[in-house]
């Protein structure tokens, strides 16, 4: 699937559409950094000092989907590059329920911080599942009278079953529910999970792995159809975060095969030596 985004953009005010167009880049594809992971994870490894790592990658990342503390504490404000604010939260990894979110950030908040999306995680099969749906739905309400999109996360949980029959009902509920992007995680047949959500959807690259079988990952992803990635330990726990995101984006954007990918991996990693 090809995202036309000025089809996508039919039903969408001028700011939606903007804002949009800022995180998914004309040709339909976007590598979205995710670099949020300490609303629940605290110091997660590579990010202990987010600014140190990150922002040598701006330049190769199309969005940037940070908490609002990380935002503050770690990003310039003169920097160019859409932010997807992350706006759930309320546990953490070591409470009892993972991932029982509510609303963290207001969007007056949202809005002061002049983000072009916001991401909310929803857990489809949860015994809590309705707090995080209605969440959702409450944000979806207050970001579109602002004209911002909602990116939905589904399916972060570690006891949810990531299988496309799965996926494709956490995704298409997103979407129903008024998510604008959604981000899920890759699985087999992926196909069905995209062709069966309305909107944009994007992988997350879940735990580090070696960059080859990431990269492949990403590249079957597109394959199937997906906008593109939300990535985040894939790449800045990677032995050379820099060299990974200019893979990634080489996949993303230039149809790059793996082997590819990981020759300008391996190249981008030498130049820096
Ligand atoms: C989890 O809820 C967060 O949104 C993470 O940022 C995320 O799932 C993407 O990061 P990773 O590629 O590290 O899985």
């Amino acid at each position: 699937m090809f995202y036309n985004l000025s089809r996508i953009g039919d039903d969408m005010d001028w700011g939606m559409k903007n804002r949009i167009s800022k995180i998914i880049k004309k040709d339909g594809h976007t590598v979205m950094l995710a670099v949020d992971h300490g609303y629940f994870m605290g110091p997660t490894t590579g990010l202990e000092n987010l600014g140190k790592t990150i922002v040598p990658l701006l330049p190769y990342a199309d969005t940037l989907m940070p908490t609002r503390g990380g935002l503050r504490n770690y990003i310039p404000a003169d920097i160019d590059i859409p932010i997807v604010l992350r706006v759930s939260g309320g546990t953490s990894i070591i409470g009892k329920e993972l991932l029982h979110e509510g609303i963290t950030v207001s969007m007056e908040e949202a809005i002061r911080l002049n983000v072009s999306g916001v991401a909310f995680s929803i857990m489809v099969g949860a015994d809590f599942e309705r707090d995080t749906l209605l969440g959702l739905t409450n944000v979806v309400d207050e970001a579109e009278r602002y004209g911002i999109p909602v990116l939905a996360v589904t399916a972060v949980g570690k006891e949810m079953k990531k299988d496309s029959k799965y996926l494709a009902l956490a995704s298409r509920m997103a979407a129903e529910l008024g998510a604008r992007i959604v981000k899920t995680y890759y699985c087999e047949d992926f196909e069905k999970v995209v062709d069966t959500c309305p909107v944009p959807v994007v992988i997350a690259g879940g735990k580090k792995t070696d960059e080859k079988t990431a990269l492949t990952t990403a590249y079957n992803a597109i394959q199937a159809g997906a906008a593109g990635v939300d990535m985040g330990r894939n790449i800045f726990q990677s032995s050379n975060p820099v060299a990974m995101i200019k893979a990634v984006r080489a996949i993303v954007h230039k149809k790059a095969t793996p082997d590819e990918a990981y020759e300008v991996f391996e190249k981008a990693g030498k130049s820096e030596r």
